[in-house]
């Protein structure tokens, strides 16, 4: 070896083994390089929002025991899975409300989505347009009913709380069927406001205000200071302009809640919806058998099993555990959907195997706006996506009707 080669033989070896990438200059695909998981996209939400901001979207009621509890129960099912099943094929495809969508996810309805990015609801609804799945806009919603149709030619649902002026929901609900919603999703857990004690310690209002108390908040988050004062104020767009106050001065949601909200809300109520509405209601908010029972001798089309994301009522059960004795009771009459807890697509792979027709996540999608805006949603669909047909991949089941009980333990 001459005494060149010498000298060269230990830089060719580095040179063999180190690959420098092209510098990614586009700020948020660095970011979501970074994010493996829905958990990452948390983290990054964290840094990025202020304070107050994040502890609403990712807080709960009181200790905060439900809103942990759900994703626990996830966590506690194990698989059994099987092996030389030829997986080299997987179709992840579902159907709800007699639809068929690549995998069996709707994104749920979060009030307030622009606090998490301006865009706020139309970047989501796109996005869940792109992934083919439903998109639920809000009552509380800070994009209107028409806007969101205006961006998405997808599957859009939308959710009403009911609010003491009937005339207001009637309206709203009437909106929806002209601009082509496909179904109607009736929130029946929020009787009153959860405690949600993040939200108080913080004296959290929306629309968020910048006061003294947020100022410093708002000076260490520049980007999302700049965002909202840049941006048209965020308004309940879809009660703008009514009698009902939409949000033109900052209120508690509590405050708000208890003034609008209609507390005698029954059973009677969604009979009225069903004079309103002749496309498929969903019931969000069971959490008992009896309740599940009721809206199925109803005829209503769906129950979501939720909690409101461990948001109001604390100690309450977790979706996961209701789906087998909902599914066990009311058999194929209903579909059943689980909301409350989804991080990764497995979750959504043991609630299927507990008998779920589909699942419903917020938070997850809230997270990926606040890091990343629209794309961050893209990321964070895709993921769960690739997520589900992974672990049936792992599981031995080629199509989701082979996922069943006898795909887990602890359902
Ligand atoms: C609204 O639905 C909330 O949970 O804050």
């Amino acid at each position: 070896m001459t005494i060149i080669e010498k000298i060269r033989k230990p830089f060719d070896a580095v040179r063999s083994v180190v690959r420098f990438e092209p510098l990614e200059t586009d700020a948020v695909a660095r970011r979501l390089a970074r994010c493996a998981n829905v958990d990452d996209l948390r983290a990054v939400a964290r840094r990025r929002l202020p304070r107050g901001v994040f502890d609403y979207i990712d807080g709960g009621a009181e200790d905060e025991v439900t809103l942990a509890g759900n994703s626990q129960a996830f966590r506690d099912v194990t698989f059994q899975p099987r092996v030389l099943r030829d997986v080299g094929v997987v179709d992840t495809t579902a159907m709800l409300l007699g639809t068929p969508l690549p995998f069996p996810l709707a994104l749920a309805p979060t009030g307030f989505t622009r606090i998490a990015d301006p865009a706020g609801e139309l970047a989501v609804a796109r996005a869940a347009a792109r992934a083919g799945l439903p998109y639920t806009l809000s009552t509380m919603g800070t994009q209107s009913i028409e806007a969101v149709r205006a961006v998405s030619a997808g599957r859009l649902w939308f959710q009403v709380y009911v609010w003491r002026d009937r005339g207001l929901v009637a309206d709203m609900v009437a909106r929806a069927a002209a601009a082509d919603y496909e179904a109607l999703v009736i929130t029946v857990d929020t009787a009153v406001l959860g405690r949600r004690e993040r939200d108080v310690r913080r004296g959290f209002s929306l629309p968020p205000k910048i006061g003294l108390g947020t100022l410093v908040d708002g000076v260490l988050h520049p980007a999302w200071t700049l965002d909202l004062l840049r941006h048209e104020p965020i308004l309940f767009a879809n009660v703008a302009g009514s009698s009902a106050r939409d949000g033109t001065s900052a209120v508690s949601l509590s405050e708000y809640v208890a003034a609008q909200f209609d507390p005698s809300l029954s059973w009677r109520d969604v009979e009225w919806f069903r004079s309103l509405w002749s496309g498929p209601i969903v019931i969000k908010g069971i959490q008992t058998v009896e309740d599940a029972l009721i809206a199925a001798d109803l005829g209503i089309e769906a129950v979501a099993l939720s909690n409101h994301g461990g948001r109001q009522l604390d100690h309450a059960p977790t979706p996961f555990s209701l789906i087998a004795p909902v599914v066990d009771a009311i058999g194929d009459r209903v579909e059943v959907i689980c909301d409350g807890g989804v991080r990764r697509g497995s979750d959504i792979v043991k609630a299927i195997a507990a008998g779920a027709t589909a699942c419903m996540a917020g938070r997850a999608y809230l997270y990926a706006l606040g890091a990343a805006g629209e794309r961050g949603v893209d990321r964070c669909l895709t993921m769960l996506h690739d997520d589900v047909k992974r672990t049936m991949a792992l599981i031995g089941a080629t199509n989701l009707t082979s996922v069943d009980r006898s795909s887990i333990s602890g359902a």
